[in-house]
């Protein structure tokens, strides 16, 4: 913790799970909003989002933890910010009742955990293949966090579409007790996606990284010809930007089924890379989501988009 002190009365701040599991003294709904802290208005949206489900008696807790086990052995765990002043005061405003902000030995008392959760192929696919293991990491703290806060409700935002994927259908795989909602992405006026990693973007790096939006809006522009349009008004955006200075480097564009990111049609790394896959019809509307990731300097970031594909679009 580093900063001002902070008036941490609403929300409570715990430590321990000894210390939350004595906030649920009297029986209420509970709703549990996983972050790792560095809290911007993309984690207030699901904070408001729980509390406006739950409504003025129910209990919102925040989890800020960040999670060792979803860090790859090249990306950076201590770069990530840490910021818990700062993240009580976006919870206290978004109408959080507790912040549950636990240690390491906390969450992983056993040390390394040699159980884990095993996200399966689903958690292979698009980002799981550029970050090996990342998906088991995520699901394995977000299963212990929902044994831990014992929550009727936890929000999860569509950004990121395949963990939001995974997590549902781990608790579906795995009977967890407790709905899971999505909630819509936060964008800044130009379009760009909220995200803890844009502030490692120069304004430089930021003016690439606005392709990402305007692809995936290009394509939303382009749906209602197809799949193949969609796809390719968003291509001709990110190959524009991999001419930029810095210039965008694209790992992933495709349009996949939401429930399980198998790719509905399209073309991995499209944008100066390989080609496109499948060619079957549909017989009906297809709900797709346009998922890329690209890097610009040193940050990696992800974007997606709900697409709603015409009757009898190609897949
Ligand atoms: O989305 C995140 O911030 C993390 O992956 C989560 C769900 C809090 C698990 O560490």
């Amino acid at each position: 913790m580093t900063g001002t002190a902070v008036d941490t009365a609403t929300p409570r701040l715990v430590r321990t799970a000894a210390e939350l599991r004595a906030t649920a003294d009297v029986p209420r709904q509970r709703a549990t909003v996983m972050t790792m802290g560095a809290l911007h208005a993309g984690h207030a949206a699901l904070i408001s989002a729980a509390r406006e489900r739950l409504g003025p008696r129910g209990q919102v807790v925040v989890t800020v933890f960040v999670n060792p086990l979803q860090f790859g052995p090249s990306e950076d765990l201590d770069r990530y910010p840490r910021t818990l002043d700062a993240d009580l005061l976006v919870a206290r405003e978004a109408g959080a009742d507790v912040v549950f902000a636990p240690s390491v030995d906390e969450v992983y008392p056993g040390g390394e955990p040699q159980v884990r959760v095993a996200a399966g192929p689903m958690g292979e696919r698009f980002e799981g293949a550029y970050r090996p293991g990342h998906f088991d990491g995520v699901l394995t703290v977000v299963a212990k966090l929902l044994h831990l806060t014992a929550p009727d409700l936890a929000c999860f935002g569509q950004k990121d579409a395949q963990q939001l994927a995974l997590i549902r259908r781990m608790v579906r795989d795995l009977n967890f007790p407790v709905e899971i909602a999505g909630v819509p992405t936060v964008r800044e006026p130009d379009g760009l996606a909220l995200s803890s990693r844009n502030r490692f973007l120069s304004p430089a790096d930021r003016e690439s990284a606005l392709a990402l939006s305007r692809g995936l809006f290009a394509a939303q522009g382009a749906v209602a010809d197809g799949a193949d349009a969609a796809l390719a008004a968003a291509d001709d955006v990110l190959a524009a930007a991999t001419r930029l200075d810095p210039p965008l480097i694209v790992d992933y564009l495709a349009l996949v089924d939401p429930a399980d990111f198998t790719e509905l049609t399209g073309s991995a790394g499209s944008a100066g890379s390989a080609g496109s896959a499948g060619s079957a019809v549909s017989p009906g509307p297809i709900e797709a989501v346009l998922a890329v990731a690209a890097r610009v300097g040193g940050t990696r970031l992800i974007d997606n988009l709900p697409l709603h594909l015409p009757s009898g679009a190609p897949r």
